[in-house]
């Protein structure tokens, strides 16, 4: 049985259960019911709520050279935060993608490298599945957008990953960072389904979710 932690507010509570009304299979008290699993393909929808999202709290080892992740996602959102990966105790270090108007813009924060780079020409809100995967490669990495690469190896000199996170900020990261707070700049909350996730260093812990309901 997969188990997952609610912390909900007066709030959510009731937009949780106006969505139990219409999609029966949601998870709902301590554990999950349905079969939400978002290394399959089984899409996990994240809600345009903030409290919503999905993570990967402990991965097996650091996310550093020759690591790859992996996903497909889809939405029509037009802002909000995709993905962002960062280290245990060392905040500082993150590496994102967030949807501004419709676009991806590839963001890295390390110490020695810095850059907010706009995926041109994709509008990816169309409401279609994409595929994203994000590969280091020595002090360097490149986002792929369905099989096209960007940003051929650019630096990335931030130490391994160790959580990856998508839609949210986990309450754990939240303010411990100027990068972890440039994350906060979209006027939305993500909304969207997230499907295939891959992590090549592996988990250790199963998928945290939080506010999430079946993709449809
Ligand atoms: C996960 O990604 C790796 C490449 O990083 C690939 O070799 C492997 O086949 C993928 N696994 C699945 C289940 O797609």
């Amino acid at each position: 049985m997969k188990t997952c932690s609610f912390q909900l507010s007066a709030y959510e509570i009731i937009v949780f259960l106006s969505c139990l009304l219409v999609k029966p299979d949601i998870i709902h008290g301590r554990h999950c019911r349905s079969s939400i699993d978002a290394l399959s393909p089984t899409a996990v929808k994240i809600e345009p709520i903030e409290t919503s999202r999905l993570s990967f709290d402990s991965l097996s080892a650091e996310l550093l050279d020759g690591a790859t992740l992996s996903f497909e996602f889809k939405t029509t959102s037009e802002s909000g935060l995709l993905f962002y990966t960062t280290r245990r105790n060392d905040l500082y270090d993150v590496v994102s993608v967030v949807l501004i108007n419709g676009y991806l813009q590839y963001k890295i924060r390390c110490k020695t490298s810095y850059a907010d780079l706009i995926v041109p020409g994709v509008l990816v809100n169309d409401g279609e599945w994409h595929t994203l995967v994000f590969a280091r490669k020595h002090n360097k990495a490149f986002i792929k957008l369905d099989n096209k690469m960007h940003f051929h190896q650019y630096y990335v000199t931030c130490g391994g990953f160790t959580s990856v996170g998508f839609g949210g900020i986990s309450p754990d990261h939240d303010g411990g960072s100027t990068s972890i707070d440039e994350l906060k700049v979209q006027p939305a909350h993500f909304s969207g389904c997230i499907r295939n996730v891959n992590i090549s260093t592996g988990i250790d812990a199963p998928p945290h979710y939080v506010t999430v309901s079946d993709c449809h």
